[in-house]
């Protein structure tokens, strides 16, 4: 055990008491694997705005966020109010209210041209899902096409070649193996994915030629969320507009992560591209469960009860989840909002890479707006392979080291990432760049 791991452990007795009475009734006291980082978890006991306490009452600059969703940052007021608010008129009806289509229009507002009609989910993976599906009911195809490393949900088709498999089973890096990331896929899930490099035009174009024509669709995270953050190469995003316009499958940007994050309009307003499909969640439920997946009319009207491909769900647009997120997106997240949380991701991005610079370490720092990586790895990423060439052992040191100083830097694992909400101000950067210099001073010695 390192010594930042003993002096986290020193640190978290009550967190250590939680996990051990949780472990025993819930597989590693978890609701989700990526919750559980070793020896165990952070156990929360309050959060406030950019920050979040354990419950042996450390206090961390947040950074993680829920993987990003808490866009708007911890127990927002106004957002706590538009649930307090819903919740004194009951949270489940199993029948409409108007705030579905409040919440529809302001989405359809921040994504023009592209969303023409949503339907709403109660999470990231069920529009992931349902989208491709939708790609398969509209082109009567088989294949979906994904990017190496690319996490787009728990679902079987989708739990391939995400990065966890073994290295020596990804296959050479021109032709990525379709790897079953979990037990229980049946062979078909490896055999409809088939996988490519993120930013490499030419392999995509090779891929559609090896299963030619029957491709229903593209699944690709416009900018990647997972390998720290890696953002398209000029022109790629173009290229694969162009080469499913041609091949007749549906581009669908999973905007599960950056979607009304990265930029009012998510990818497609920052990157100028129109995807067929685009799939959403995180920031906008305003931390309450909410996904949703639209697009073109034409697709959408296909979705019953209008057409054929079934999609159901209790909690779908239900009005808790509405009403934080149409607090979050039309009263939080203003577009000056947007401009200011992105000038405090440069800032971080541009101190932390000048720390990087001074003390003469092998790392690297990418960003796209308000989301960011460190990765142990001198140059910059283009796709997942080369961002798996981080030394995670490293990075784990530089984690616990943080949080040992007060600040959770980026979610629990070397290809999660840093994202900054609407409630981080220039003091809690300033502050985490003396933290970071200190630790990366430490551990580089
Ligand atoms: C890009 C992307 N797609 C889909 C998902 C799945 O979302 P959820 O965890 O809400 O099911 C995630 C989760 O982090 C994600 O990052």
């Amino acid at each position: 055990m390192t010594q930042a791991v003993q002096e986290f452990e020193r640190r978290t007795p009550k967190c250590k008491a939680a996990w051990e009475h949780a472990a025993a009734l819930i597989p590693g006291g978890v609701g989700s694997a990526i919750q559980f980082k070793p020896p165990y978890p952070i156990y929360i006991g309050d959060s406030k705005g950019s920050r979040v306490w354990d419950l042996d009452g450390n206090e961390y600059i947040d950074y993680s966020l829920c993987y990003a969703a808490m866009v708007a940052g911890h127990a927002n007021p106004v957002i706590a109010e538009a649930i307090k608010k819903q919740a004194d008129h009951g949270t489940l009806y199993g029948m409409p209210t108007t705030l579905a289509g409040d919440l529809a229009e302001e989405i359809m507002r921040r994504y023009p041209g592209v969303i023409d009609m949503i339907r709403f989910t109660q999470s990231g993976v069920e529009c992931t899902q349902t989208a491709i599906r939708l790609a398969r009911a509209a082109t009567g195809r088989k294949h979906i096409v994904k990017i190496e490393g690319s996490y787009h949900g728990g679902t079987d088709d989708l739990l391939v070649s995400t990065g966890g498999a073994p290295k020596d089973a990804w296959g050479p890096g021109d032709a990525p193996a379709s790897t079953a990331d979990s037990a229980g896929l049946l062979p078909s899930s490896t055999d409809y994915t088939t996988v490519v490099q993120f930013n490499d035009i030419e392999h995509m174009r090779a891929a559609f030629d090896r299963l030619d024509g029957d491709v229903a669709g593209v699944i690709i995270e416009p900018a990647m969320t997972n390998g720290g953050v890696i953002p398209p190469q000029p022109g790629y995003l173009e290229a694969v507009r162009a080469l499913t316009t041609e091949k007749g499958s549906v581009l669908i940007f999973d905007e599960v992560k950056v979607g009304c994050r990265i930029a009012e309009g998510g990818a497609t307003q920052l990157y100028g591209i129109k995807p067929d499909l685009v799939t959403l969640a995180k920031a906008i439920g305003g931390g309450v469960p909410v996904g949703a997946f639209g697009g073109k009319r034409e697709l959408m009207e296909m979705v019953t009860p209008l057409g054929p491909m079934v999609h159901f769900g209790t909690y779908n647009a239900n009005p808790l989840g509405m009403a934080a997120g149409l607090a979050c997106l039309t009263k939080v997240m203003t577009t000056e909002r947007y401009e200011e949380m992105t000038r405090l991701g440069t800032k971080l991005a541009d101190g932390q890479r000048k720390i990087i610079a001074d003390l003469g370490i092998p790392a690297c720092v990418t960003q796209v707006t308000t989301l960011g990586g460190i990765l142990f790895h001198p140059e910059e990423p283009t796709n997942f392979r080369e961002a798996a060439r981080c030394d995670a052992a490293l990075w784990d040191e530089y984690w616990f080291s943080m949080l040992n100083k007060g600040v959770i830097p980026m979610g629990s694992a070397w290809f999660e990432e840093w994202s900054i909400s609407a409630a981080h101000t220039d003091e809690d950067i300033d502050r985490t760049l003396e933290v970071t210099h200190d630790v990366l001073q430490a551990i580089s010695a």
